[in-house]
């Protein structure tokens, strides 16, 4: 199910042509026609070679009902195109006109009380209406005719962050649709789902409903399969669009963009759709996570599309969708940006080119922003228009390569962070990212995989919480380990099948075998800012009652709980190549534990002795070098090397001032 599979001839390479695509959301029903020829000279002078156009578009396109209006867009590819500068094409279905409500109100959907979610903001569409999608793909259709073979086209861009939800009438139906080709009958459902549990029996499958509001815990199973089903019904509503645009020009890639680490989509299943794998991406600059936050987000869509990557969106500046939203002071936006071309990016793209005056979004940062050209930030736009440009070249196409695999799962994730559990406290995404954290400070690049991937190109797995695995994806993992692959893994993972059914003894019996655990008590969860003391560091979170195998039998209590109910007992544990912590360790504990395993697996940082402000990242054969800090640093290089962003040779020890990076080549 989550194998990959061949990507098609037609990707990024071709819309990027060697060059880092650079520019962002073009937005110029906004403006005047006057101000067009302005936006086209100042994106010739800061470099921008691509902008997403009518990603908002519909009403404009389709002001009543079946009527096209083209002209304005007509003039607006010809333009761009005749000043060197390519269109990646949104269809502008996550935004109907209003009319589209009016006249059709079973196109809204309806949210897990009943009440609807009306026109005036954006997204107001219903996945399962059968009338939005067919006014969805005749505007595709149109859009696809007249511009399919465009020369400014580039790249199809569909819908924008997919990410709505429907409970309403007729999604009940798509939702009893998708059940029936899950299970076939409603025996299977009733088995899958537990129903006897609460006199939940289901007799017909016209009593089956998505997880409306209910008195009190609404069935988990119901809550997971809702959650896959409204990814796959989204995937739909791609596939249909994607499919009119291919079928118009076959040559040009696909994508849609992803929200980072968004819930609502299984994004292992959606890039095997996608030509194109693009995320928008949005660090708070005043986060002290943010770089990592970054990373993380970058390692993932690397590992979904593997390969280069577009980073469709990002702010030039500050958004305004946070309490207190910051600006990026000077130099962020370079370093993020190139932070992402060192991960794998051949697109550094914004939201937006032109910051508007006028909507909900008047007040996040643009290319352009409201001080003009003479503004800090597009000042530094153009500086780093005329450096991507300066290592197009050099880096497009090239791979980052990681020797380390996190895995990641929607369906653990969606299963595993319900409520009704034993600590509100464990967040599947805050424990992902704190292991992570703890590698990205250790200075060791890592991809992401799903558990049922092949994972036997990795020197080392990781698994910060997989509370939902296969049988497919815990044979995967056995047989990994037994291959010679060297597995760490955190806790709470492998206790449910796919239908959230708890698997007998607790955990997994193949698990508890793997990482030698002979009985798994009982877990105790930790209260906020309570600390568990083991041998050599603090647990945080959640602890675990565990009896393992005495070490005759092969499993080591590498630590152990000091105190307490648990006094003695193992906290982590390891049993040949396979390790199991059974608390969330504090912060520099977990980079040090991942560290030393890392090492004994064969994985060393691209640079030896990092301050802990500076990143290094192999892409191809260049060495990106980034320094997170304020204060400048010297950086240990041995060798000597070529920096392309500064045109300076290192050797031996390279110099970078704040938020300062060197490309280096040898
Ligand atoms: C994205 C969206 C853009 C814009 C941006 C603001 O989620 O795709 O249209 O709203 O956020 O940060």
């Amino acid at each position: 199910m989550y194998a990959t599979s061949p990507r098609r001839r037609v990707g990024l390479a071709d819309a990027a042509r060697g060059r880092v695509l650079f520019g962002g959301d073009y937005n110029p029903e906004q403006w005047p026609e006057e101000t067009w020829s302005e936006d086209v000279r100042l994106m010739r002078e800061a470099g921008v070679n691509s902008v997403t156009l009518g990603v908002f578009s519909w009403a404009k396109i389709e002001p009543r009902p079946g009527v096209r209006e083209f002209g304005w867009l007509d003039r607006l590819m010809d333009l761009v195109h005749a000043n060197g500068i390519g269109v990646v094409l949104a269809t502008p279905t996550s935004s109907p006109p209003p009319w589209l409500g009016r006249l059709h109100p079973d196109t809204l959907p309806r949210d897990a009380d009943g009440r609807t979610e009306w026109w005036g903001g954006r997204q107001h569409f219903s996945h399962s209406s059968a009338t939005y999608r067919r006014y969805a793909a005749a505007v595709t259709e149109d859009l696809a005719a007249r511009y399919g073979g465009h020369p400014a086209l580039t790249m199809w861009h569909i819908n924008n962050e997919y990410c709505t939800y429907d409970w309403g009438d007729e999604a009940a139906g798509t939702f009893r649709r998708w059940l029936r080709d899950r299970y076939g009958t409603l025996d299977a459902l009733n088995a899958a789902w537990g129903t006897a549990f609460w006199s939940q029996g289901y007799g017909d499958w016209q009593e089956v409903l998505p997880p409306r509001r209910a008195h009190y815990l609404n069935n988990p199973t119901q809550v997971l399969d809702f959650k896959r089903y409204t990814s796959d019904l989204l995937l739909e509503c791609y596939a249909a669009e994607r499919d009119i645009v291919r079928r118009h020009s076959p040559d040009i890639p696909v994508t849609t963009n992803f929200m980072p680490m968004w819930a609502g989509q299984d994004a292992w299943r959606w890039a095997e759709e996608e030509d194109v794998v693009s995320v928008d991406l949005y660090p708070d600059p005043r986060d002290p996570f943010g770089a990592q936050e970054g990373a993380l987000v970058q390692d993932m869509t690397r590992s979904q599309a593997r390969g280069p990557w577009m980073l469709m969106e990002q702010a030039a500046g500050a958004v305004n969708w946070r309490g207190v939203n910051h600006p990026k002071p000077r130099g962020l936006n370079r370093l993020w940006s190139l932070q992402a071309v060192a991960r794998g990016a051949d697109a550094v793209c914004y939201f937006q080119w032109r910051q508007s005056r006028q909507g909900a979004e008047k007040f996040h940062s643009g290319m352009v922003g409201h001080a003009g050209e003479r503004g800090r930030a597009h000042q530094e736009i153009k500086q780093l228009g005329a450096e991507l440009r300066r290592i197009g070249p050099a880096v497009t196409g090239r791979h980052t390569p990681a020797e380390i695999a996190i895995l990641h799962d929607w369906n653990a994730w969606w299963a595993g962070a319900q409520d009704g559990r034993p600590s509100t406290e464990v967040d599947p995404p805050q424990v992902l990212r704190a292991w992570h954290r703890a590698l990205w400070e250790a200075h060791l690049t890592t991809d992401f995989a799903h558990p049922e991937h092949d994972l036997t190109a990795y020197r080392l797995v990781v698994v910060p919480q997989l509370y939902l695995l296969t049988d497919t994806a815990i044979d995967r993992l056995v047989a990994y380990v037994r291959g010679g692959g060297t597995l760490v893994c955190g806790f709470l993972t492998g206790i449910a099948d796919e239908d959230d059914r708890v698997r007998s003894g607790g955990m997994d019996e193949r698990l508890r075998e793997l990482f030698g655990i002979r009985t798994l008590h009982e877990w105790w969860p930790l209260d906020p800012g309570e600390y568990a003391e083991c041998d050599g560091f603090r647990g945080t979170l959640w602890t675990e009652e565990i009896e393992a195998l005495t070490r005759a039998e092969g499993a080591v209590a590498v630590s152990r709980y000091q105190g307490g109910e648990l006094d003695g007992l193992p906290a982590v544990l390891n049993r040949d190549r396979a390790w199991y912590v059974s608390t969330l360790p504090e912060p520099a504990a977990l980079r040090e534990l991942l560290r030393g395993v890392a090492a004994d697996a064969g994985v060393r940082p691209v640079l030896e002795g990092l301050p802990a402000q500076v990143e290094a990242v192999r892409r191809g054969d260049l060495l990106f070098v980034l320094n997170h800090g304020r204060d400048p640093v010297t950086v240990a290089v041995p060798g000597e090397y070529r920096d392309l962003l500064g045109e300076r040779r290192v050797a031996g020890a390279l110099e970078l001032g704040r938020y300062g990076v060197a490309v280096l080549s040898s």
